[in-house]
């Protein structure tokens, strides 16, 4: 008899829980992890069981550097990468080694909910820089220099979550001489830079490391299975000498050591690029899915952009409408979303909602919102 596996988040039965930003199981790829640890534990040495290298196993760096320059389609170099457990540990390190408690972090408003307890965790204060269809307005981000000197600037640069926008090439390239010229940080959160439906996104901050400013967080949960916990952080030597100072690193070697390894075979045999092609092209289906039931359900009450990758859409309704206890009567209709003011590091944005179409099938995307209307 099969056993039942759980998660933190998981919808009741016949729920459809469009707050749920994780894949849905049938793309979670059992048979490739198998066959990539297989792999590599019939040749694997003693050794391999050790701590590893405090920045990354060097085949497992060189690997990535490979699937980075293909990716991001520029020469990505294994000695400016380090070996992270993912995005939000990935953050937790940044938090402790680039900053200290009482240190101001600029944050997009909105921005991805989960980032603003790790940055409180650390006693940073946090400031919310508006975004709008380009992404990061670079106005406002000049404006609160005027008045704070951030240890970083946290942004979400393709398919934001929540947003869904990608900021523009032009402003990257603005924020990266903002950040030369005023001599802060920016911790770039590329989880979804791979994720692109229609066209390529603009090029990654994890291309620009060369200012010597830029701090790129990349990872496998969104490309491959979050359950890997592994990810790495792309920038330039120095500061990836900076992280190896942490004493957690020191303590504990490479963050993730066999994963790395598993991750190393499914990169080198081709198959790690299968699956994203695969993802592309299923996801791709349910934003089309999502487009069109909204289109039919709230076309009339509420505004979005259809996102060109990640998992999100971000809807905005009237300025009178609250989400947050729209969500909780939502129980009744056996659907929910995200509310919008989780979103909000100063308390708004209630108008707003999110809903990821990345955990159901598109016949469930056109049930759960056609469930969700009769509640607006
Ligand atoms: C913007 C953003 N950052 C980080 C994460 C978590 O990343 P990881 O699983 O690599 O820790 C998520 C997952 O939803 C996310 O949307």
């Amino acid at each position: 008899m099969s056993e039942t596996v759980t998660f933190d988040g998981a919808a009741p039965t016949g729920t459809i829980n469009f707050g749920i930003g994780q894949p849905s199981a049938d793309l979670l790829p059992v048979d490739l992890v198998r066959q990539a640890s297989e792999a590599f534990f019939q040749k694997a040495q003693p050794l391999e069981l050790n701590y590893g290298v405090t920045q990354g196993d060097k085949r497992f760096l060189d690997s990535l550097a490979g699937f980075l320059s293909k990716g991001y389609g520029s020469p990505a170099r294994a000695d400016e990468l380090f070996v992270t457990g993912g995005n939000s540990q990935a953050l937790d390190l940044v938090s402790s080694v680039f900053a200290k408690p009482g240190d101001t972090v600029f944050v997009e408003e909105p921005s991805y909910f989960l980032a603003f307890q790790i940055f409180r965790d650390h006693g940073l204060n946090i400031v919310g820089i508006p975004i709008d269809e380009d992404g990061l307005c670079v106005e406002s981000l000049q404006r609160e220099l005027e008045s704070h000197k951030p240890a970083f600037l946290y942004t979400i640069p393709s398919y934001h979550n929540p947003g869904g926008q990608s900021t523009s090439a032009a402003r990257r390239e603005q924020i990266v001489a903002l950040a030369k010229e005023r001599d802060f940080l920016i911790v770039a959160d590329e989880v979804y830079q791979l994720l692109y439906y229609y066209e390529v996104p603009p090029p990654a901050y994890g291309t620009m490391t060369a200012s010597e400013h830029v701090v790129s967080l990349g990872s496998f949960s969104k490309i491959l299975a979050p359950g890997m916990r592994l990810g790495w952080i792309q920038t330039s030597r120095d500061l990836r000498n900076e992280l190896m100072t942490s004493g957690f690193v020191n303590s504990g070697g490479s963050i993730n050591h066999i994963s790395s390894h598993i991750v190393r075979q499914t990169i080198d045999n081709g198959s790690l690029d299968s699956h994203i092609e695969k993802l592309r092209d299923v996801y791709h289906r349910r934003v089309e899915a999502m487009d069109d039931a909204l289109r039919q359900h709230f076309g009339d009450i509420a505004e979005w952009t259809r996102p060109g990758g990640g998992y999100f859409f971000w809807l905005r309704f009237e300025e009178s409408v609250d989400t947050a206890p729209i969500r909780e009567s939502a129980r009744e209709v056996t659907a929910s979303f995200q509310a919008g003011s989780v979103f909000s590091s100063k308390g708004q944005l209630n108008n707003f909602l999110r809903l990821s179409f990345a955990h159901y099938s598109e016949d469930d995307i056109r049930k759960g919102i056609a469930r969700l209307r009769p509640l607006f």
